[in-house]
């Protein structure tokens, strides 16, 4: 994740069209390795298990860890994110993987809308709710992405933001999350990436397997483990699901006009579109 200027590209997808952004070997919304369907194991991952149990310990310095984590790149990612969304006024957004309230705050500074915050974690969703307390156009709901308790169509937005390398099955999840956008709804998503350029991943990798576990661990033992994790788990789910299958994936559950814009050199990685108004 190095400072400086992104070398952004944009890839728009389109349900003929290949990107060339790398190869999907796999036929669409195949599952393989990244994780097995959520209906077929009903009790708790490993998987579910460590993400509950990791962001238990983190909201204190989540908001200031983060930024410093990723070199001060990801409240610019966030921002970059939210302005795909392109809402009317009065829009109502739901806001997934929410965490502390950062992204349902760039939501409500650049829109009129209305926000839901969904999160699993009750440590991390508490920080939200003391942070809108006074924002009556903010609600904050304690749920998990599988299993969301909306009605089908119920929101004009959708975000979700370092979600899927947390989740068992992606393509369920992102069924799931798409359901309840109506047909034109915007949805957008933040995730890590790998960069693609052997120079830039050598620098990444170097960054993620020192600088991480050293600073984390300078911050508190709790993020002395999320250093360590992040490295390797980001490099897991960018092997297993690179943009251009994760936007098949995309088109698969529903949307339509997806754009993939790799951020910092892909070291982050913004996706949206719309929701199809045929399914
Ligand atoms: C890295 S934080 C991101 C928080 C916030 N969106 C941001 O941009 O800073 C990831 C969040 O995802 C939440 N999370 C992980 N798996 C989830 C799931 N299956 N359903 C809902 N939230 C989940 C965690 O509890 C955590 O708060």
């Amino acid at each position: 994740m190095p400072r400086g200027r992104a070398r952004s590209q944009t890839i728009r997808l389109s349900r003929r069209r290949d990107t060339g952004f790398g190869r999907c070997a796999l036929p669409m919304g195949a599952k393989v390795g990244y994780g097995r369907s959520v209906s077929d194991h009903p009790a708790e991952s490993h998987r579910k298990a460590h993400a509950r149990t990791l962001f238990a310990g983190l909201p204190a310095a989540y908001d200031g860890a983060g930024a410093a984590l990723s070199f001060g790149q990801d409240p610019r990612w966030r921002r970059a994110m939210v302005a795909t969304l392109d809402l009317t006024p009065g829009a109502r957004v739901l806001d997934v993987a929410a965490g502390t309230g950062l992204v349902t705050a760039a939501l409500r500074a650049r829109y009129d809308c209305e926000v839901v915050a969904l999160d699993q974690s009750p440590e991390m969703l508490a920080r939200a709710t003391a942070r809108f307390a006074d924002d009556p156009r903010v609600r904050t709901v304690l749920g998990e992405a599988e299993r969301l308790p909306f009605a089908d169509g119920e929101f004009d937005g959708l975000t979700f933001t370092y979600l899927l390398r947390y989740v068992d099955d992606v393509p369920a999840t992102l069924g799931e999350l798409f359901r309840v956008v109506r047909p034109g709804g915007r949805i957008a998503s933040l995730e890590f990436g790998v960069p693609s350029g052997p120079v830039w991943r050598a620098g990444w990798r170097a960054l993620t397997r020192t600088v991480l576990p050293l600073g984390g661990r300078a911050i508190s033992r709790d993020w002395g483990e999320v250093g360590r994790f992040l490295g390797p788990n980001i490099e897991e789910f960018a092997r297993a699901w690179p943009p251009d299958r994760l936007a098949r994936a995309w088109i698969s559950a529903g949307m339509a006009r997806v754009v993939v814009r790799p951020m910092s050199i892909g070291a982050g990685v913004v996706m949206s579109g719309a929701r199809s108004s045929a399914r």
